[in-house]
């Protein structure tokens, strides 16, 4: 896999990541998530598939983590897994969030799997706590899942700590989700400090169903700035996996084009992301070793216009969109 810079930052990253949300804790969002892990959700076994597909992924070229406060032990098990191997820490980079506090207690079906607090106060704690776990392998801090709602685009105090983190050598970001990306992005675009933009990456959704934030992503890059991209699969619906009838039709549009590649739903899904001249890195969210070999593939597509302009009826109404993923149950 050839390295690119992440925006500006300096940081060589994968153009695929290993994102792990869905392998450091039992519960999350995607579909089928709890048959991959075979329901065996005790710690030291969960930490075990963890490194396996850590270790696949080191294989394969990725360089790249993304991890948050939020994914249960993520952070932890990133961080025994890399101490293991013994890696310098200029060869990889973490990027961890901050702004959830897991409190899904280790159980699927928890009351309340994660809480949303983007004060001062938890910044404060969540970076000393990152910082401890991940030591120089974090190179990037960010927020996680603003929104122009929890107006912490707004808040002096915290901005202010976020860009003392980024005078002692941490790159800055921002991770937006919902029908608001566009928004948000461009609203981060204006947040400076001495006429330098304070954000050096964001991470947003985007995919063959979603594409509302592409005017701010390619906006962002222009400025310099690092886009990652996240949900490429939309949690799952972009698999073999869905079987939604009223799916059924956006299925065979991509079955023809996958039987032409030889390659699967979910690598050519990554494959649509790749290829925007605008994004750095996109993440696999894999939970399985198969399903990473399945989705690294991606990078042997090259994308046609033709496949850009037949793929475009997969694009669903965004507010639809955003619906549906917020009625995925936790499993
Ligand atoms: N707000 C934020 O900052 C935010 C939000 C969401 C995600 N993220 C980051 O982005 C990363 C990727 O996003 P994501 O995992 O949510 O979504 P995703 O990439 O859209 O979906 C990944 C899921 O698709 C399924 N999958 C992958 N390959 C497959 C295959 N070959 N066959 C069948 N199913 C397959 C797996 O489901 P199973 O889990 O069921 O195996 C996997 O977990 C996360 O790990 C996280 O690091 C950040």
């Amino acid at each position: 896999m050839r390295f690119r810079e992440l925006g500006k930052t300096g940081l060589k990253v994968s153009p695929i990541g290993l994102g792990l949300a869905a392998l450091g804790r039992p519960g999350y969002i995607n579909l089928g998530h709890a048959s991959d892990l075979k329901k065996k959700y005790k710690v030291k076994r969960m930490e075990k598939n963890t490194h396996k597909v850590l270790d696949l992924a080191w294989e394969l070229g990725i360089r790249y983590f993304d991890v948050a406060q939020s994914y249960g032990k993520a952070e932890e098990f990133l961080s025994n897994w890399l101490q293991k191997r013994k890696f310098e820490s200029d060869i990889v980079a973490v990027g961890s969030k901050w702004g959830y506090t897991y409190t899904g207690n280790w159980k699927v079906e928890a009351q309340t799997h994660e809480v949303k607090d983007h004060s001062h106060s938890v910044l404060i704690n969540q970076w000393e706590d990152s910082r401890t776990k991940l030591g120089s392998f974090l190179k990037l801090y960010q927020i996680h899942s603003a929104t122009q709602e929890s107006k912490v685009l707004r808040d002096q105090k915290v901005l202010q700590e976020l860009h003392l983190i980024k005078q002692s050598g941490t790159s800055i970001g921002l991770s937006v989700s919902g029908p608001n990306q566009n928004e948000t992005i461009l609203e981060a675009l204006e947040v400076k400090f001495d006429g330098i933009g304070l954000f050096d990456a964001v991470q947003a959704t985007w995919n063959l169903l979603e594409q509302s934030a592409t005017p701010a992503l390619q906006a962002a890059q222009q400025e310099g700035i690092g886009v990652i991209i996240k949900e490429a699969l939309a949690n799952g619906r972009l698999t073999d996996k869905n079987e939604d009838p009223d799916f059924k039709d956006k299925i065979s549009l991509l079955e023809f084009q996958e039987k032409q590649l030889d390659i699967t739903t979910d690598a050519l899904a990554l494959a649509a992301v790749l290829n925007q001249p605008w994004v750095d890195v996109v993440l696999s969210g894999a939970t399985t070793l198969d399903q990473l070999k399945s989705n690294i593939k991606a990078i042997t597509v090259t994308w046609t216009e033709q496949m850009e302009s037949e793929l475009g009826f997969m694009r669903e109404e965004s507010q639809q969109y955003w619906k549906i993923r917020s009625e995925l149950p936790w499993n």
